[in-house]
């Protein structure tokens, strides 16, 4: 190449770097240079679903299509949001023992959870008001999860009911729950969910402390445009709906809650519901011994993405703690960070039952919608079936401990 050419490549690869860094929108460059920038990048943005190699494709189209605060919401970690890099960065502690000279042509990737038999280990975490990201939002992802046989958790602050939820993804989705200030609205809640058939609840408890997502106050700042203008043409109230939470009915005699919520609050909604009960955000031994302890059915084994605490402890670290602390009686979930086939495939060899995501799909449904979801599902099922051939395993009950080796310092 000559000097001149070798520059010119030299300036787009710099622009396209730039253009991806999760900064761009903090530096205060010149327009043109953010044009520019904009530019490179947008020159290798997928344009069709299936065009994507990886779920990282999806990722690059979703920060074209959002409008800041709605990117912003979604990245955004906790503090400088050292704990979503520190998630990646986990995968990297372990390496994988592969076997040879075992016959993989014939692949079965499902599991028992609670009862019940899934197709694949991967399902679709809750994240709230997902017609920030599309504006057929939960149900998009609910159509894609039902076409790819995935289970699917509803968010509390979802912008669909359970029963909509439910009906387009073809059978009841499990039920995430962010409790209110007064136990009788926690209450209509659950007996909504369990009327509509949920099977599971899934209590989130790693916000009880609060979060600080500087990155989403940030970008929110800079989004100047009107929320009603983002999902044309459906009415701005329709987009915020909260249905979970908007059909509450106020109880005649309040009675607010003293105190967060602590292993009593666990006891009492297990006394209260019929469906099995799993706590989203355990990260220790100590608690996941005190959640059997507690009679809860499963737990997820998350930091919420990175969003909730900087505590810079990656959840795949976290996983071999929590699985000797539940010592095989209730299934481990993990979620937070997981990109590819061999991250699922490192975390059910160190004990974890299924393996949530988050980011990855909404990133599909930003980019695609339904069909960004379906093909985001479809990619990691597909990195995960190669990584099992790889390592001869022909089941999920085959992939073993010994598959995984802890990378020496
Ligand atoms: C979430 N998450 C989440 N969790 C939960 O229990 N209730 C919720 O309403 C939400 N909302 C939510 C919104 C957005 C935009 C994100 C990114 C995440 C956390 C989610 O369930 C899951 O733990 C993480 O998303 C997993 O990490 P990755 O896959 O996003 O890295």
């Amino acid at each position: 190449m000559s000097t001149s050419k070798t520059r010119a490549h030299s300036r787009r690869q710099f622009l396209r770097l730039l253009a991806a860094s999760p900064l761009l929108p903090q530096l205060d460059l010149p327009a043109g240079w953010m044009i520019r920038a904009q530019a490179a990048q947008d020159s290798e943005l997928i344009t069709l679903a299936k065009d994507a190699i990886n779920v990282f494709d999806f990722e690059a189209v979703a920060r074209r299509n959002l409008p800041p605060a709605h990117w912003g919401y979604m990245a955004s970690g906790s503090d400088d949001d050292a704990t979503i890099a520190a998630n990646r960065e986990g995968f990297t502690r372990y390496q994988l023992r592969m076997r040879r000279l075992i016959d993989v042509s014939r692949l079965d990737t499902s599991i028992q959870l609670l009862g019940a038999k899934l197709d694949s280990p991967i399902l679709l975490c809750p994240v709230g008001g997902q017609r920030m990201f599309h504006r057929d939002g939960e149900m998009a992802v609910a159509r894609a999860a039902r076409a790819k046989k995935h289970l699917q958790v509803l968010s509390t602050v979802g912008n669909a009911s359970i029963e909509e939820v439910s009906k387009e993804r073809g059978e009841p989705v499990w039920f995430q729950l962010y409790q209110r200030n007064d136990w009788d609205l926690t209450r209509q809640m659950l007996k909504r969910a369990e009327a509509a058939g949920c099977p599971a609840l899934v209590f989130t408890i790693d916000l009880l402390g609060g979060r600080n997502p500087e990155t989403y106050q940030r970008l929110m700042r800079r989004d100047t445009r009107q929320c009603g203008t983002c999902h044309d043409p459906a009415p701005l109230l329709d987009n915020r709906r909260r249905p979970m939470l908007a059909d509450l009915i106020p109880p005649a005699t309040p009675s607010p809650e003293v105190g967060t919520p602590t292993w009593d609050y666990v006891k009492r909604l297990k006394d209260t519901i019929g469906m099995k009960l799993l706590l989203k955000g355990i990260v220790t031994r100590e608690d996941a011994e005190l959640a059997v302890k507690h009679g809860v059915d499963g737990l997820f084994v998350s930091n919420h993405g990175g969003r909730a605490e900087n505590s810079l402890r990656s959840t795949i670290e976290c996983v071999p703690e929590v699985v000797a602390g539940v010592a095989g009686r209730v299934p481990v979930i993990v979620d937070s960070g997981f990109r590819r086939g061999t991250d699922i495939f490192k975390a059910l060899a160190l004990g974890a039952t299924a393996v949530g995501v988050g980011r990855p799909y909404v990133w599909g449904l930003s980019a695609f919608g339904q069909e960004g979801v379906e093909t985001v599902l479809e990619i990691l099922q597909r990195e995960l079936q190669l990584v099992m051939r790889q390592a001869g395993t022909t089941t999920i009950k085959q992939i073993l401990r010994a598959h995984v080796v802890e990378r020496r310092a």
